[in-house]
């Protein structure tokens, strides 16, 4: 039976930093971020956004009444949660207004947690074909203004329905798997804004990439020329690249080509967007089914998902009937067509304006958020979710 993404939904808030105006304020070289870095715009996340008010504006391009009835498992990987107990899930069933006969909670392994969520939801519609699952990666990446890593920044997320027969791609019955304690980069429970060995983190991806990708292959018999495309987690786009460029010696000039042409469609939307920690990858995913000019049905598309700390996981996608979806890609490109740019001055002031973890109870302005679900604030400790329809 062929179990894998049956519909994918994106969503990200509606204000960005162009990166030429955060390079000329940081006195960086432009092409550094552009080229370098690999990112054009980065995405700012308004106070009235989160990683459970993001989840559920992507889970609502998806989600119809058929879905209702047969999601009865609701994964929301993240680590940016809004609370230390309670999963951010369980908000997202009630605003989904999903059944309440299902399993709902939240994974957290850095920017692996939407990969995690998948495999497991696999294995259960491989078990229960008739029922469905709803994955959804939403992460807020905060590193803090004027550090090495602020270009990286950005947030969103992508939600994604795990069924039998899927319209969009079947997802491998085996994977390759590999973790290792490392301090990469992290995040202190009293801490809004990560802390990273950027130049670290790069090493150790590479080196899970490489271990994973080769194991993946070998044990499946499979030749690197299988793989029509490969996507990988991209926090910032030129850290795929590199990614790419680790196993391009292995290949023929024609399909080195024909490798970088598709990693270009994989990453038009991620340089506009920036870091969306869990989703990165799937965003990756989306940008190239909606871009990519040559995928036909059947393609074999490599997935690299990398989380710090570090966990490292590759497997494979199969491309089903309906991956191309002209709706969903106009979607996308309105979306991030309609958002307002910022100057840089307006991004540190809504940057700062962030909740602090122990501001207590507040109320958030919520009219300059065009989202359908809002975050209005705390009341008795309690968090505000709004829909505004
Ligand atoms: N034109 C073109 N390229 C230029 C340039 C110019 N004028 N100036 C510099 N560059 C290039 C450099 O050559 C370099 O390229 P390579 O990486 O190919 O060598 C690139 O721009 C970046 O330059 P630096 O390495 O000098 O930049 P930096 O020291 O400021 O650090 C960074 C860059 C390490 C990515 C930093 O931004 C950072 O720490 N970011 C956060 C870390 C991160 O995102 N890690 C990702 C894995 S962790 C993760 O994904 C999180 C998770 O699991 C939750």
């Amino acid at each position: 039976m062929n179990v894998g993404i049956d519909k994918i939904g994106f969503f990200t808030p509606n204000y960005y930093v162009d990166m030429v105006d955060l390079a000329r304020a940081r006195n960086e070289d432009p092409n550094k971020y552009l080229i370098g870095i690999g990112q054009t715009n980065q995405a700012v996340i308004p106070p009235t956004q989160d990683s459970v008010t993001m989840a559920a504006n992507a889970a609502l391009q998806i989600i119809d009444d058929d879905n209702r009835s047969k999601i009865s498992l609701i994964i929301l990987g993240t680590e940016s949660g809004v609370d230390n107990s309670k999963s951010g899930a369980i908000y997202l069933q009630n605003l989904l207004s999903l059944n309440k006969q299902a399993r709902a909670f939240e994974i957290k392994q850095a920017c692996y947690g939407a990969t995690a969520g998948i495999q497991m939801a696999k294995d259960f519609v491989n078990l229960h074909p008739d029922q469905q699952a709803l994955v959804v990666g939403s992460d807020v990446a905060r590193y803090g203004i004027n550090t090495p890593g602020e270009v990286t920044q950005g947030g969103g997320a992508v939600a994604m329905t795990i069924a039998a027969d899927p319209q969009i791609m079947s997802i491998s019955k085996n994977s390759s798997v590999y973790s290792d304690d490392i301090m990469d980069f992290w995040r202190p429970i009293n801490q809004t804004n990560a802390l990273v060995d950027g130049h670290y983190s790069n090493d150790i991806y590479q080196k899970f990439f490489n271990i994973t990708i080769h194991d993946y292959l070998k044990e499946n018999k499979l030749q690197l020329d299988d793989l029509k495309a490969i996507v990988f987690h991209l926090p910032y786009t030129k850290m795929g690249l590199k990614g790419l460029r680790e196993i391009l010696p292995e290949l023929s000039d024609a399909k080195q080509a024909d490798l970088l042409q598709e990693f270009e469609a994989s990453r038009v939307y991620n340089k506009q967007v920036g870091n969306l920690y869990t989703g990165s990858l799937y965003l990756s995913l989306l940008s190239l089914l909606d871009n990519a000019i040559d995928l036909k049905v059947n393609d074999k598309v490599g997935i690299f998902s990398y989380g710090s700390g570090a966990q490292g996981e590759f497997y494979t996608g199969t491309l089903k009937s309906d991956f191309k979806n002209n709706l969903r890609k106009q979607h996308v490109e309105s979306l991030l067509k309609q958002r307002k740019q910022l100057n840089v001055s307006q991004y540190e002031e809504l940057f700062l304006r962030w909740p602090k973890i122990d501001a207590g109870d507040f109320v958030l302005d919520v009219t300059n958020d065009n989202a359908e679900v809002v975050f209005s604030g705390v009341s008795g400790s309690k968090r505000q979710y709004k829909i505004q329809r």
